[in-house]
């Protein structure tokens, strides 16, 4: 069962206009938000990003929070899985002709979906993990949580030729983030990570890895670095809501600290599990279906 447009339909019977902007211009924003044991996580910080991309676009967010947050809760309740992401698309609407610019205040399509997330365990994250490097060919508003995904999945799709699960993008010379996650590397004790600037979306999981990080007193810098940083860093990690922190064994092939996770990233990750679970126990489980 997913939400479409106020409605509640199966995901079989599910159908948008060929109108809609979102399938013709790819004119939307979406969201994933992570569901742990049942909890909705981090929520007003998806709103907010949700909201920064849907001004960006100069659409009116349809809904309230009590009303995002009463869909998401029926969804969940529909599951049988507790560890779920939930995915909010919002377009600008359909229009009657395909105009670039044209009709003002169309109604916005939405749709909301849930899925089991299966989220990597300790031992899966310190399995062998792969990435390579290429360059951003991304636009300039990479904080905009654009449904236009194209160049992160022709990035991407170039990774998996080289067996790598995630590419490190580098413009101008920097590093700007991963084509699915954001990017930290650590040197001599420092971590670092770009600021959230206009190239970078502004993870949720990367706030709490920053979040971790000062809570354990490691020093951190938000500057950005360069590709030779990069390629001599003691530990590379990636972060996402369906990944959280991940440690990178291999960059282009070589071994990062002779292939087997950082002392720092495993200070971190066991920080990051404690304010995961911090949260999630001072919130209202939304029971999933048995
Ligand atoms: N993507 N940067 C990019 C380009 C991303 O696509 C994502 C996440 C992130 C990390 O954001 P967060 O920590 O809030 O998940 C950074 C999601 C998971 C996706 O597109 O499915």
């Amino acid at each position: 069962m997913i939400y479409l447009n106020g409605n509640y339909v199966a995901l079989k019977n599910a159908s948008i206009s060929v109108m809609d902007r979102g399938f013709l211009f790819a004119d939307g924003v979406y969201e994933v938000i992570p569901i742990y044991a049942g909890t909705i996580f981090r929520l007003d910080a998806h709103l907010a990003r949700l909201n920064h991309s849907l001004d960006a676009l100069d659409i009116i967010n349809p809904l309230k929070k009590p009303e995002w947050l009463a869909i998401i809760e029926k969804l969940i309740q529909h599951q049988n899985e507790q560890d779920l992401s939930i995915y909010i698309q919002i377009t600008r609407g359909c229009a009657d002709t395909r105009k670039h610019i044209g009709q003002d205040n169309l109604t916005p399509t939405v749709l909301i979906k849930a899925k089991p997330l299966t989220l990597p365990t300790f031992e899966q994250l310190t399995k062998p993990h792969y990435a390579v490097s290429a360059t951003d060919i991304r636009w300039s508003r990479c904080d905009i949580k654009s449904i236009a995904l194209l160049a992160n999945i022709l990035l991407l799709k170039q990774a998996q030729q080289k067996n790598a699960e995630e590419v490190i993008l580098i413009r101008d010379g920097m590093i700007t983030e991963g084509a699915s996650s954001n990017v930290f590397i650590v040197k001599n004790g420092v971590v670092y990570t770009r600021p959230a600037d206009e190239y970078i979306l502004g993870g949720i999981t990367r706030d709490i890895v920053i979040q971790s990080v000062e809570a354990l007193n490691i020093p951190l810098q938000q500057v950005c670095f360069i590709q030779k940083d990069l390629l001599n860093a003691d530990e590379i990690w990636i972060s996402s809501s369906t990944k959280e922190i991940m440690p990178i064994s291999h960059l282009n092939t070589k071994p990062i600290n002779g292939g087997v996770y950082g002392e720092i990233w495993y200070k971190v990750y066991q920080q990051f599990q404690v304010i995961k679970q911090t949260e999630l126990s001072k919130k209202c489980k939304v029971f999933a279906k048995v």
